[in-house]
């Protein structure tokens, strides 16, 4: 059969050949502390009791299968890029999922399919797409992070979510001691969600599979403040190279984009979702509040514009630890702050923006030794 490929690939009446390929990023150099204010990017948390580095799957499964035995607590640890975690630190075994490798299989007929070891650092799996005109992980460029976090809060920025490229989710399941692999569908998958992320310490990703498309062009672009950056229109494609720059820029300009020397960017991501409120709740909220009507029925708003609005702009404290100077939803460590700074600024703008507009946010990154 001969074809059209509008995604700019081969043409029908290819061969269906299969090229595999392996890409690994530089190994993950040993850690100089088991301090978690050196291990997250908000440089806040106590000492971890004992610590340890996962460089390979059978490691990584050892170190948690033992500490399980022993009854030992364990924190597994990717960049450190979603996770608050106390300034007691935490009373057991640290693992850094510090493993590497990728592998694609990628051929005209069925696309790219890569396997994706949990320690990879998201972005460089990113870059690599791109550089081999694989689409789909687009829009994911600059999220820090490792990529076995990803299918856990099913990361998702500028209009694309990881749930709507992974294939599969490999695992180490805590509780029966076994190894279990999910597909997509039965991975519970729902907005910074995913039943990883529901059941949370049971299952450790292993590896994560993703199937993309081939081609120079990127998925059709949904954001609207994204497609003003490319200067087309929403629904349309641009270069795959275009969008990761144009995202990296957005992000950048947003305190997204870690930089040592830019304290708005020491924080933890978006420290809340973004609210899904019943249409009568969100019909109370004043007009100019951002609404997008989702396919439950809820009504999403945005918890930078709630934060905004209840008084908490941009930059807001005087202390170690405030709101950025770039985005209401990032809370950051201006440099000496500790956790319980950071914890006290969180309550703050949590019960500011229940007192005005009756929601009560939900925080995003994982919480460890700390109650909101
Ligand atoms: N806004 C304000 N004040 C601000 C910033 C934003 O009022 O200081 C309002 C504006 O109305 C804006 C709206 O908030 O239109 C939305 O802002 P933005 O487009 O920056 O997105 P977001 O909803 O705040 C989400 C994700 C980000 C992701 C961006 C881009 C969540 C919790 N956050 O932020 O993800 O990068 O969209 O797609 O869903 C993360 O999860 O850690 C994260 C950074």
């Amino acid at each position: 059969m001969t074809g059209v490929n509008l995604l700019g690939g081969p043409a029908g009446g290819e061969t269906c050949e299969v090229v595999r390929s392996v890409y690994e990023s530089a190994p993950a150099p040993d850690p100089t502390s088991s301090r978690l204010a050196d291990l997250t990017t908000l440089h806040v948390g106590g000492p971890a009791r004992r610590l340890v580095m996962a460089r390979t799957t059978d490691e990584l499964v050892a170190e948690v299968r033992e500490a399980d035995a022993r009854g030992e607590q364990v924190l597994l640890l990717g960049a450190g890029s979603n996770v608050v975690v106390s300034d007691e630190g935490f009373d057991g075994v640290v693992v850094v999922v510090a493993t590497r490798g990728l592998t694609a299989e990628v051929s005209d007929c069925a696309g790219a399919f890569l396997t994706v070891a949990a320690g990879e650092p998201w972005d460089r799996v990113v870059d690599h797409t791109i550089s081999q005109e694989w689409i789909g992980l687009e829009t994911l460029s600059g999220i820090p992070g490792a990529t076995g976090a990803t299918p856990v809060q099913n990361v998702g920025a500028y209009g694309a979510e990881v749930s709507q490229t992974i294939a599969r989710v490999r695992t180490w399941d805590r509780l029966d001691a076994r190894y279990v692999t999910f597909a997509a569908s039965d991975s519970g998958f729902g907005y910074r969600s995913s039943r990883f992320k529901e059941e949370p310490g049971r299952y450790v990703v292993i590896e994560v599979s993703f199937q993309l498309e081939l081609g120079p062009l990127s998925a059709l672009i949904r954001y609207a403040e994204l497609a003003g950056a490319l200067g087309i229109e929403v629904g349309r494609r641009a270069p795959l190279a275009d969008v990761r720059a144009a995202v990296l820029e957005l992000r950048r300009s947003k305190g997204m984009v870690l930089d040592p020397e830019d304290h708005d960017t020491w924080s933890a991501g978006s420290f809340f979702t973004n609210p899904l409120l019943a249409p009568e709740h969100a019909a109370t909220l004043p007009e100019g509040a951002p609404r997008y009507a989702q396919p439950d029925g809820t009504v999403k708003t945005s918890a930078a514009w709630l934060i905004d609005h209840a008084g908490f702009a941009r930059g807001y404290g005087s202390g170690p630890a405030t709101v950025s100077g770039k985005h209401a939803l990032a809370l950051t460590n201006r440099g000496g702050a500790t956790a319980a700074d950071i914890v006290r600024l969180a309550r703050e703008v949590r019960d500011g923006v229940r007192e005005r507009f009756g929601v009560t946010l939900v925080p995003e990154p994982v919480l460890v030794g700390i109650e909101l």
